[in-house]
């Protein structure tokens, strides 16, 4: 990696007067094959010109990621699509209808690739992950650039997501030559990853890869939303999907029931919890040293899944000796912000 490390990492504001100096740095950065850090609706990915793969590799590098963990493509227009993917007939007008409703927005839609699409942007694999962002940062350069951008999370691999340009900084400082700060991000949680397959006089069967802002509630009336079983030969190789992932490096329990929290004497103990109100049972049970409700006060789902990540990053860095978690109700966005929390429990083996 020395090679590839940039020691300067400059972070670039945006505000209404300065966008398009913001956007013509990053443009240019990605023009010459280099990776940067852009906001987007969901969480902050790092970009890479997605049909240049020198380009595409830095990413893996910078991340540390594995490299048949495939990346996101997204587009500047609907008209890109076909660019990047191929469309097949059956499930051609399924694909217009979630284009039309979901996009720009958090949902990732995994298609046929186009051979212009670098393999290692797929890891080898003959499909293809599509969305377009509606973040206007990242609109912008998409447009700018007059190509699509291959873009995950830029997180280093395994840890949590960041959601603000000084969780990417903390994550990849000193690695990737700039950062656009665009504000915290809208959804907190990444797109909605699904696979779509027709049926013969039924709607279509739409295969949830990872669960996110476009709720299975939100796809229903366009097709049946099934979870993709772990070990599915359509799961492939999506590390997204592996157990232990988003994880803090401090260990984090799901606890069921507060009254199954039993302290050991000296250590400190952090709490996840909704809404963390002074008679929340959790709250009650022990002296915490740091507590983050993710919804404070007002219990919101959305606000919850904004915050989960942001929420988690405090506790990890609080110097804890083990963060709690309260479980939240697994319907709308509860299910994505529960897949989240349960993989960050797991510890890699
Ligand atoms: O909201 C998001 O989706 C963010 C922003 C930056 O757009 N991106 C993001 O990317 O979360 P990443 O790389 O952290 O997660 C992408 C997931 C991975 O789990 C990857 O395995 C899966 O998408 N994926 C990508 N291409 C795939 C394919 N062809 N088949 C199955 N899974 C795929
Ligand atoms: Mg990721």
């Amino acid at each position: 990696m020395p090679e590839t490390r940039v020691n300067e990492t400059s972070v670039i504001h945006t505000s209404d007067e300065d966008m398009a100096e913001a956007v013509r740095q990053a443009c240019a950065l990605l023009q010459r094959g280099e990776i940067v850090a852009l906001p987007t609706e969901t969480v902050y990915g790092l970009a890479a010109d997605a049909l240049n793969a020198e380009a595409c590799a830095k990413i893996f590098e910078a991340k540390e990621r594995p490299a048949f963990d495939p990346l996101i493509v997204h587009i500047g227009s609907r008209r890109d699509l076909e660019t990047v993917a191929r469309i097949p007939e059956e499930i051609a007008e399924t694909v217009a209808k979630l284009a039309n409703e979901f996009w720009p927005g958090p949902l990732t839609l995994i298609l046929p690739k186009q051979v212009v699409i670098p393999d290692i942007v797929t890891s080898g694999l003959d499909s293809v992950a599509v969305r377009q962002s509606a973040h206007p940062v990242f609109r912008a350069v998409n447009k700018a650039l007059g190509r699509p951008i291959a873009a995950p999370s830029a997180n280093r691999f395994g840890r949590i997501s960041p959601t603000s340009a000084s969780a990417v900084m903390k994550e990849l400082g000193g690695r990737i030559p700039l950062i656009v700060d665009g504000g915290a991000c809208s959804e907190g949680l990444e797109s909605t990853i699904i696979s779509i397959e027709a049926r013969e006089g039924k709607k279509p069967l739409f295969h949830l890869h990872r669960a996110g802002p476009v709720t299975k509630e939100m796809l229903q009336p366009l097709g049946k939303v099934e979870k993709l079983k772990p070990g599915a030969a359509l799961a492939s190789a999506a590390p997204g999907q592996l157990e232990s992932h988003y994880a803090p490096l401090t260990p984090l329990r799901l606890l069921d029931h507060p009254r199954d929290f039993v302290p050991d004497p000296g250590k400190r103990y952090g709490l996840l919890c909704y809404r963390g109100d002074d008679d929340c049972p959790y709250v009650r049970r022990h002296a915490w040293d740091r507590i983050e409700p993710l919804s404070p006060g007002s219990g919101k789902l959305a606000e919850a899944a904004i915050r989960l990540f942001f929420a988690m990053r405090q506790l990890d860095e609080a110097g804890l000796d083990e963060i709690i978690a309260q479980p939240v109700s697994e319907t709308g966005l509860g299910v994505a912000i529960m897949d989240r929390l349960r993989r960050a429990a797991t510890r890699a083996q």
